[in-house]
């Protein structure tokens, strides 16, 4: 593998709690992927998720200063899997401020851990802040952008300040030499558990937010693809390793925004991600935590990752996926999170076909994978013991099931007959 030089994820959790701490952090334990009492989403998604009562007021045993990795998982992005950046499950780097400190601390010391802990190049970090709303009344975040500035000159880094407005202008703008800062819309930086500045719920609190990048190498854009290369584009140079939102208004009952007396910031940074750029590697299925799948994966197939990309991603993902849900004594079944466990194990066996691997191979997979999280707390990985058994059961269930389907494919399609929508139900079901 082409990288640069080597630091193992897990340092980088490490040093990130560690940094914490010394700057008047509690580590809070995890809380687990599937949280009680939430029935808002399947899966904990992000650090802040299990925090919101204390973001809405509530007062936390462990004071105002607060940190964890979040282990997080976000089926919604399954179809974008196979690409070198997303993945379903994910570890998220988190630090709160409860009505404590507010933007300087948290913009200082986020590029401090970033630039003097992780080792990353200042030059190689863009950012980006919200630029106003006039509907609303809610100001362009020149503070944010103003500690960069003085951050950036710090380091000797000139940075000049830019407004994009939409993601959309940004792919026909680009960006010009020394431009560091850019101002983007509500769609990419007003953080509200409804999304947008107009679908920020009533009652909750929001901010804008800024949001950090990883230039990993203007030769990564596809033009043709994704437009000139911006920090917000889709294409492949620049990639959000976190985010710091600013939770600094409240949406009132009439749906407008007031101050908030005690304002909050959630820091949210892709473990993955960061170990990703540390490395200098744009693809984050070659960090630490993932590499010895696919070297396993390439040695059982006998193919290699660099022709079989997507497929091995795929499988690597949603092993890992499945492996945290079954150390935390989820089994599958047919509904809600056990269905998506049992998602996640089937659509790794179909990928793995495609590679050729058509016997059982799960037994090679999950050790490395629990090896992987063995620094997780136990407090979270309360079944790791029984999590083997469980995924080597449903690979066995669901091998069964696919010799049955294919033998009821050869028998539909006996005499070359074509098939037709009730067969593909019947194959389906
Ligand atoms: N909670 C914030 C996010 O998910 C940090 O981006």
């Amino acid at each position: 593998y082409d990288i640069m030089s080597f630091m193992d994820a897990n340092i980088v959790r490490q040093k990130f709690l560690d940094f914490q701490v010394a700057r008047g952090h509690k580590i809070i334990s995890p809380a687990p992927l599937v949280l009680e009492g939430d029935p808002t989403t399947l899966f904990t998604g992000s650090g802040m998720q299990p925090l919101l009562p204390y973001l809405l007021g509530k007062e936390h045993p462990e004071g105002t200063r607060l940190t964890d990795s979040q282990p997080s998982m976000r089926l919604q992005d399954i179809e974008d899997v196979g690409d070198p950046r997303h993945t379903t499950v994910f570890e998220m780097l988190g630090n709160w401020s409860l009505g404590d400190y507010f933007k300087e601390e948290q913009i200082r010391n986020f590029f401090e851990f970033l630039t003097k802990e992780v080792g990353l190049d200042p030059s190689k970090i863009y950012v980006t802040c919200f630029i106003g709303n006039e509907k609303y009344g809610i100001p362009r975040d020149v503070e944010a952008a103003e500690i960069w500035q003085k951050v950036f000159a710090k380091a000797g880094v000139d940075a000049k300040i830019a407004e994009i407005g939409s993601a959309e202008n940004g792919d026909k703008r680009g960006i010009k030499p020394g431009e560091r800062i850019f101002f983007y819309d509500d769609k990419e930086n007003w953080w509200s558990r409804g999304g947008g500045i107009d679908t920020t719920p009533i009652g909750d609190p929001c901010g804008p937010d800024s949001e950090v990048f990883y230039d990993f190498g203007e030769e990564l854009q596809d033009e043709e693809k994704y437009g000139l290369a911006h920090p917000a584009s889709d294409g492949a140079r620049f990639m959000e390793i976190g985010n710091q939102v600013f939770m600094q208004y409240r949406r009132k009952e009439d749906g407008v925004f007031e101050e908030l007396e005690k304002k909050n910031v959630d820091f949210g940074g892709g473990l993955e991600r960061i170990a990703a750029a540390a490395i200098g590697s744009f693809d984050v299925f070659k960090i630490s935590l993932m590499r010895p799948i696919l070297e396993k994966l390439e040695e059982i197939s006998n193919k290699s990752y660099d022709n079989n990309t997507d497929e091995m991603r795929v499988i690597a993902d949603h092993i890992r996926g499945a492996y945290l849900l079954a150390a935390q004594g989820l089994a599958p079944s047919n509904k809600t999170q056990g269905y998506a466990m049992r998602r996640l194990v089937r659509r790794a066996i179909l990928r793995a076909l495609d590679l050729g691997i058509s016997s059982n191979f799960l037994s090679e997979i999950v050790p490395i994978v629990a090896e992987n999280y063995k620094d997780l707390p136990d407090s979270i990985l309360t079944h790791r013991e029984n999590a083997l058994e469980v995924l080597l059961r449903e690979e066995n269930a669901f091998r069964k099931t696919l010799n049955k389907g294919l033998k009821e494919l050869n028998k539909l399609t006996k005499n070359n007959k074509i098939l037709d929508g009730k067969d593909l139900f019947k194959l389906q079901d």
